[in-house]
């Protein structure tokens, strides 16, 4: 049986949670670290395991992760979902206004302004507080059933914010996949050879129709309401207070909402925002305007599809036509071959475009765009331009007759084979030594987060390659003031500067020289761990697939990534080449100890001397695990001030218990006490 103290921690936690989201989430001002707000799922997780009886499915601990539901059910709208009538220019909507004025008689009318944005259509209920269904538009009357999915998305709330929630509250808004993420995963599934999602309104569709809920846990989806359904208890006048009340509920809704009392200020919004369009994190179409007073919306009413009272401005799609004038490929400094569009410069919303990536071989074949073709070109929501397509009726039939483009099979600058690589959508330049891999690869190894050369940048690079000067990595490190001396935009001064720049960088530890190296899905997070944990270039090397891969934060395909790399004969000999001229080959960081070695610690309460992320550093620094929560396979518990369940339920299990002196010993020695002693 739960006891009271468990029952009001539960409670505590809950509430905590439910604030730390709607921090993060919906003000996106989080007031604890990551690490802390896992803690406290982790507690939570943990309570609710030991007392059953205080689980809840609308508790926050499950709003990552359900179990699979089977085929979405069917689910009757409590109200119809409608749609909306569009107004395409200012013109359409003056003509708006006057059937808005005439149809309430002249009466003084408010109207509430609101991004369109581009998502997924849905409806949430929430029945006395508690999330109970969530549901898409379908066809406006019957939807399906995806509340396991929508659980699942981290500003959804399980709960209202309400001290005295309604028997019923309805509220409808878009599902959408917020840009910058979009753009990274995109650039993962190409890394990965999957197609690239086209828009984050198909990625967003997608992700909320997983049967698996866990799938959609993993996709960092967003909801942002605009409206009400059907509503019990819910006195509220006007689409304004009714927005008011969604954000007392700490339900998210667009901080860009205006309520206004002229036309003049409604197409002022619509204008900003068209010149805004894409500051938020989110796609939008357009702008919808609705009659602010519910009174004044039941006398407009509706037609059989869409209300009199609100009407969709849209925005001219970011799209052009221009001429594709030629399609090239450059090779970038892992090799990779990357085909372009060129095409007649264009204005597309604001900015002049002349370029836009094919991506590759796949995505440049299902484009079937041709040089000499029309083809629209638009900016993404991301602001990466983009090929969408030729417009087939204006092509020439020359150009019809020529066939589609075909991916180079030779290098461009090096007239080495282009190789394609089994399952794979990147193809790949074979001759390392291509004077354009060669100099992205320089610039790159130069480069900040590498390196760190001064004064060594691409117009350097590019001139150091031309005169012959340097032919690989290697050769960096043989110039000598003499040899640039003379070179365009080379005295005796910045010549001397340049070899004191390369000659400082021998001294960068090791991750710095991995990060250098252009080994494909290793950056710099992944560098440093792998030099952390191995210490030098030579352990490294002698590492197998497996030990780099169990290393936390690496996993298999960065491994074989990097052993691949290791295991090309003239990437070791430049390795080798770069010890011999004293590039250094070890880090200042290196894990030197494993005393913790196949420990599991397990980390609650306050620690004086160490911040929570600090703990897990120390452990992990020593080979040790840090677990979420206890079980019988933990080795120990540190319990710092206010130590919560952990350590009762460490006690019950006999695992030991440490304060924060028998921490410090442990991470000392490796040594754990006998149970009962501290
Ligand atoms: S009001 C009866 N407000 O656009 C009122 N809709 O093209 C219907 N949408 O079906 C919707 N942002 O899915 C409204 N601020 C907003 C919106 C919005 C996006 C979607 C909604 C609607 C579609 C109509």
């Amino acid at each position: 049986m739960a006891d009271q103290a468990a029952r009001e921690r539960v409670d505590a936690l809950r509430t905590q949670i439910g604030e730390h989201r709607y921090r993060y989430y919906v003000l996106s001002d989080p007031s604890v670290t990551d690490a802390q707000f896992d803690a406290l799922i982790a507690e939570l997780r943990d309570l609710e395991a030991r007392y059953p009886e205080l689980d809840d499915p609308s508790s926050p601990s499950h709003q990552v992760g359900a179990p699979p539901s089977g085929p979405f059910a069917e689910v009757a709208h409590r109200q119809p979902m409608l749609s909306l009538d569009n107004a395409f220019t200012d013109d359409d909507l003056r003509a708006w206004f006057d059937r808005v004025e005439r149809g309430l008689e002249g009466a003084e009318v408010r109207y509430t302004c609101e991004l369109k944005v581009d998502g997924v259509a849905i409806e949430v209920a929430y029945v006395n507080g508690f999330l109970e269904r969530a549901v898409t538009r379908g066809d406006g009357r019957v939807g399906e059933d995806v509340t396991p999915n929508v659980r699942t998305i981290a500003n959804v709330p399980s709960r209202l914010a309400l001290a005295d929630p309604p028997p019923l509250l309805e509220t409808r808004g878009e599902i959408h996949y917020p840009l910058p993420a979009f753009a990274r995963m995109n650039d993962e599934r190409e890394e990965r050879g999957e197609p690239r999602f086209a828009n984050p309104r198909n990625a967003a569709s997608g992700a909320l129709r997983q049967k698996d809920p866990q799938i959609t846990a993993t996709r960092p989806l967003r909801l942002v309401c605009h409206g009400i359904g059907a509503t019990r208890g819910v006195q509220v006048a006007s689409q304004s207070a009714f927005l008011a009340l969604l954000r007392d509920a700490e339900l998210p809704v667009a901080a860009e909402t205006r309520t206004v009392a002229t036309s003049d200020e409604v197409l002022a919004f619509v204008h900003h925002w068209a010149e805004h369009r894409h500051d938020p994190d989110y796609e939008i179409d357009g702008v919808v305007v609705k009659v602010d007073d519910y009174g004044q919306q039941r006398r407009l009413g509706t037609t059989s599809s869409a209300p009199r009272w609100a009407i969709a401005f849209k925005y001219p799609p970011e799209e052009q036509q221009t001429k594709l004038l030629d399609i090239v490929v450059n090779v970038g400094r892992t090799g990779k071959v990357n085909p372009f569009a060129q095409f007649e410069p264009v204005l597309v919303a604001g900015s002049t475009l002349r370029l836009a990536t094919l991506h590759n071989e796949d995505q440049a074949r299902a484009k079937d765009v041709r040089v000499g073709d029309t083809i629209v070109v638009r900016k993404a929501g991301d602001v990466i331009p983009e090929v969408v397509g030729p417009v087939l009726a204006l092509r020439p039939p020359e150009v019809e007759a020529a066939g589609p483009w075909r991916f180079p099979t030779t290098c461009p600058f090096c007239g080495s084979p282009i190789q394609r690589l089994e399952g794979e959508s990147a193809s790949y330049c074979t001759n390392i030594d291509c004077p354009n891999r060669l100099l992205e690869s320089l610039a790159h190894f130069a480069g900040r987060g590498a390196m760190d050369i001064e004064g060594l940048g691409y117009e350097t690079a590019r001139t150091l390659l031309a005169h012959g000067l340097v032919a690989n990595l290697a050769d960096l490190y043989r110039l000598t003031a003499d040899q640039v001396e003379g070179l365009e935009g080379f005295a005796r001064r910045s010549a001397e500067l340049l070899v004191d720049g390369i000659d400082a960088s021998r001294k960068r530890p090791v991750e710095r020289l991995l990060v250098g190296l252009n080994i494909r899905m290793i950056g710099g997070t992944v560098a440093r761990l792998v030099a952390r944990r191995l210490g030098t270039m030579a352990a490294i090397r002698a590492a197998d697939v497996e030990t780099i891969a169990a290393i936390p934060g690496v996993g298999p395909i960065r491994a074989a990534s990097l052993r691949q790399f290791l295991d090309n004969p003239r990437n070791a000999q430049l390795i080798d080449d770069l010890a011999a001229l004293g590039v250094r080959m070890d880090t200042e960081d290196a894990v030197r100890d494993d005393t913790l070695a196949g420990l599991t610690i397990v980390l609650t309460g306050g620690l004086e001397g160490f911040t929570r992320d600090q703990a897990k550093q120390a452990v992990e620094d020593r080979g040790g695990k840090v677990g979420a929560s206890v079980s019988k396979k933990t080795s120990a518990v540190v319990a710092g001030t206010d130590p919560g369940s952990k350590a009762d339920r460490a006690a019950e299990l006999g695992v030991p218990i440490l304060d924060e002196a028998g921490f410090t010993r442990l991470l000392a020695t490796g040594s754990l006490p006998e149970p009962g002693e501290g």
